[in-house]
C-alpha cells in the first residue's frame, strides 16, 4: 500500500519552525510562523492564563468526556466575545457555537459542515489567502476559487475587482472572508468596505464563512468583530471560525470555535445536529483544557481585563516593530517606500521581494520568512532590526 506514496514537501510556513530551529548562526531571525514574540523573542505564557490554569487545576472536577460542543460556557463567552453581548442573532437565538481544537480545527468543521449542506460546493478565498486554507477545504471536498484581494505592485486592496467578483459568485457558492489582520498580506477592508460586501454577500445569498484567527490583534476585540457583527445582522447564515491560538497565546492547546448563524432558532437547532455529527466522525469532541483556561479568563471580570490589557501590550509592539522596521529601512536610504508595512494590521506583511531575495537572506543571514516574502512582524525586536534592516538593503 505505502509504496504507491510519493513524498510531500513540509508545510511552507511550519517547515520554516524546524529550518529556523536548525540554523546555527547566532544572528538568525525568525520571521516564519505566525507566533507573537516579545523584545527576547520569547512566546511567554500570559499571566491571565497561568491565573486561570491554577485555578482550574484546584477547581477542576473530572476528566470525563466532555461531548461534542465541548464547554457550554467557552461556547457562550467566545459568542459574545465574537458578536457582542447584544447582537440581534444572539437576541433572536440564531447562533449555535461549538468547542474546536484550534481555529484549523474549526475551519476543517466548517468545511466538513459545509460539504454536508452542499457537496463539492466552491468556496471563494481571497487572493492571496493563508497556505492552509485551500489544502484544508479541498480535503473536505470543496472547490476552492479565488477572487481577488490584494494588489502586489502597489500594496494595496484589488477592492474594485473585488466587489466585482463577488457579485457573479455562484448564490450556492461560499465566500471566505478574513475578520481582520488578514494573512498574509495584513491589508485589512475598513468598515465602509465591509459594509459593501456584507450588502453584495447579501443580496447574492451565498454563505459567508468567516476566519478569525486574530480578534484583538489589529484594533481591538470589538474593532476587529466589525465584519463579523455587520455580516450576522444582514444574512440568513453564516458561519464564524475563532481561533484562540494568538489572541489568548495558546497556541498548543489546541482551542478555537466554530459559530453558525442560521435564519432562526429551530433552523440552528437542525444545523447545530449536522455540525455535531460531522464532529463526531472527525475526532469525536475537542480537548477541553484551552477551554477551561479562556471561560476562566471570560468569565471574570479580573482576569478578562488583565487579559485585554495584556492583548493590548501584544498589539502594540506589533505596531510598534511596524514602524521601526519601515523608519530603519528610510533611515539607511533605501530607494524603495516600505512605507505600507506600518499601515498594516496584525501579525503579518508582505516585504515584497523576489523569492530568489527571500531565499538569499535565508541562505546568507539565516532570516527565515515565508518563499511569498510574508514576515512575521512579532519576531522583529530592538536588537535585530539594524540586522535585519541591512540584510534587506544588502539583498535589494
Ligand atoms: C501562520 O499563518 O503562520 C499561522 O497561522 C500558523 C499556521 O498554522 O500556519
Amino acid at each position: 500500500m505505502f509504496e504507491t506514496l510519493k513524498g510531500l514537501p513540509a508545510d511552507p510556513i511550519l517547515g520554516l519552525l524546524t529550518q529556523y530551529r536548525d540554523d546555527p548562526n547566532p544572528a538568525k531571525v525568525d520571521l516564519g510562523v505566525g507566533v507573537y514574540k516579545d523584545e527576547a523573542g520569547h512566546t511567554p505564557i500570559l499571566r491571565s492564563v497561568k491565573q486561570a490554569e491554577a485555578h482550574r487545576l484546584n477547581t477542576e472536577q473530572t476528566k470525563v468526556y466532555i461531548g461534542p460542543t465541548g464547554s457550554a460556557s467557552f461556547n457562550t463567552l467566545m459568542t459574545q466575545l465574537a458578536f457582542g453581548n447584544d447582537h440581534p442573532a444572539l437576541l433572536a437565538n440564531r447562533i449555535r457555537t461549538v468547542s474546536t481544537p484550534g481555529g484549523t480545527g474549526a475551519l476543517r468543521v466548517a468545511a466538513d459542515f459545509i460539504q454536508r449542506c452542499r457537496p463539492g460546493v466552491t468556496i471563494w478565498v481571497s487572493d492571496p489567502t493563508w497556505a492552509n486554507h485551500t489544502g484544508l477545504f479541498e480535503a473536505a471536498g470543496l472547490t476552492v476559487r479565488t477572487y481577488p484581494y490584494y494588489d502586489y505592485a502597489n500594496k494595496s486592496l484589488r477592492f474594485d475587482e473585488m466587489l466585482t467578483c463577488l457579485k457573479q459568485v455562484g448564490e450556492q457558492d461560499v465566500v471566505l472572508l478574513h475578520a481582520c489582520c488578514h494573512n498574509p498580506s495584513g491589508a485589512d477592508l475598513t468598515p465602509n468596505q465591509w459594509d459593501k460586501v456584507v450588502e453584495t454577500l447579501a443580496s447574492r445569498g451565498c454563505l459567508p464563512l468567516i476566519d478569525m484567527a486574530y480578534q484583538g490583534f489589529g484594533d481591538g476585540v470589538n474593532e476587529d468583530a466589525y465584519g463579523v457583527r455587520a455580516m450576522a445582522a444582514k444574512v440568513d447564515n453564516m458561519l464564524l471560525c475563532a481561533s484562540c491560538s494568538k489572541n489568548f497565546g495558546l497556541y498548543r492547546e489546541r482551542i478555537g470555535s466554530c459559530s453558525i448563524i442560521a435564519k432562526d432558532n429551530a433552523q440552528a437547532d437542525i444545523a447545530l445536529s449536522v455540525m455535531l455529527y460531522a464532529i463526531r466522525c472527525i475526532y469525536s469532541m475537542p480537548p477541553a483544557h484551552g477551554a477551561a483556561i479562556v471561560e476562566t479568563i471570560l468569565g471574570s471580570d479580573e482576569l478578562k481585563a488583565q487579559w485585554l490589557e495584556e492583548l493590548a501590550v501584544m498589539r502594540a509592539r506589533i505596531n510598534g516593530n511596524r514602524a521601526m522596521l519601515v523608519e530603519k529601512l528610510q533611515a539607511l536610504g533605501v530607494a524603495r517606500d516600505f512605507g505600507f508595512i506600518a499601515n498594516e494590521k496584525g501579525m503579518f506583511s508582505f516585504l515584497g521581494i523576489t523569492p530568489e531575495q527571500v531565499k538569499r537572506l535565508k541562505r546568507d543571514y539565516a532570516i527565515y520568512m515565508v518563499d511569498s516574502s510574508r514576515i512575521s512582524i512579532a519576531g522583529i525586536s530592538h536588537s535585530n532590526v539594524d540586522y535585519l534592516a541591512k540584510s534587506i538593503a544588502a539583498v535589494l
